[in-house]
């Protein structure tokens, strides 16, 4: 199991008198096997960027425990990465250097050969002197997954990656992203309110529900690729999405 989220509590205070406590997660668990890609699919404000952090390390649940790779999580790590919405480049680095951004946390003599090959992963070798602000947006976020990537995660945290790309980019990152897991196979966990991309992207889509934040069902999506050209007709995809429909539709 790469990733064992164990009857988990959280709440957050109200930041003032009008707003009371919210409980977010109560004794709320899910596994994530190695290699995995499970997309959470879910409302907004039903607790996906918060589950997200608690694995990520930023956020600490108040009661329950969160074990990654046989260890409890108790603060953020190079081995769990988040790849957001926004992809954050510094803008005065040129793309070679935002990538191996990471690796100079690390250590002052960068190795280039694996930012150099990473690079030429996300397809962008011929971008790698160009500054961010010269790039597309999907381009942009192709670069922040590359900065991810070249530190060698054992799992991919990301939180809604594509929400600010226009349909046709996202289609493409998406197509990307799938291609690029079936060749790399780290674990992932994709954060989505999406339902067709948490269907086209992920093996498992684990349907969540609000007040607190509750797994309301789950769906195999193994057969379902973004790249997949007919989808419409496809009826194991129409199933999938009537299901998940379905499972949010529940919500009281
Ligand atoms: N730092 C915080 N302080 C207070 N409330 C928060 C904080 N972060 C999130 N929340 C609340 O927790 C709930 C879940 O938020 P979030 O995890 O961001 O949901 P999602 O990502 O699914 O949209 C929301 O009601 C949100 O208002
Ligand atoms: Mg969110």
């Amino acid at each position: 199991m790469a990733l064992r989220v164990d009857r988990i509590f959280k709440t957050f205070d109200g930041d003032d008198a009008k707003r009371a406590t919210h409980q977010v997660f109560d004794e709320f668990s899910l596994d994530i096997a190695d290699g995995e890609f499970v997309a959470v699919l879910g409302p907004s404000g039903c607790g996906k960027t918060t589950l997200l952090r608690m694995i990520a390390g930023f956020e600490r649940p108040d009661a329950g425990r969160i074990i990654f790779d046989g260890g409890d999580v108790t603060g953020p790590a190079s081995d769990r990465v988040v790849v957001f919405q926004q992809p954050g480049l510094f803008p005065w680095l040129d793309v070679r250097h935002n990538v191996a951004f990471g690796l100079q946390l690390r250590r002052r003599r960068i190795d280039w050969a694996p930012v150099d090959e990473i690079l030429s992963t996300v397809g962008l070798s011929d971008f790698a002197g160009h500054a961010p602000y010269e790039l597309s947006g999907g381009m942009q976020q192709r670069v922040a997954l590359a900065r991810s990537l070249v530190m060698r995660p054992k799992m991919l945290l990301m939180d809604e990656p594509f929400a600010a790309l226009d349909a046709h980019l996202r289609h493409a990152m998406q197509i990307f992203l799938r291609e690029l897991w079936q060749d790399i196979r780290t674990t992932v966990l994709f954060i989505t309110h999406d339902v067709d991309e948490a269907i086209v992207l992920a093996e498992r889509v684990v349907v969540l529900g609000s007040n607190p934040g509750r797994i309301l069902g789950e769906l195999d999506a193994r057969d379902i690729h973004p790249s997949s050209t007919d989808l419409l007709d496809n009826p194991e995809y129409r199933r999938l999405r009537h299901r998940a429909v379905e499972l949010l539709g529940e919500e009281p």
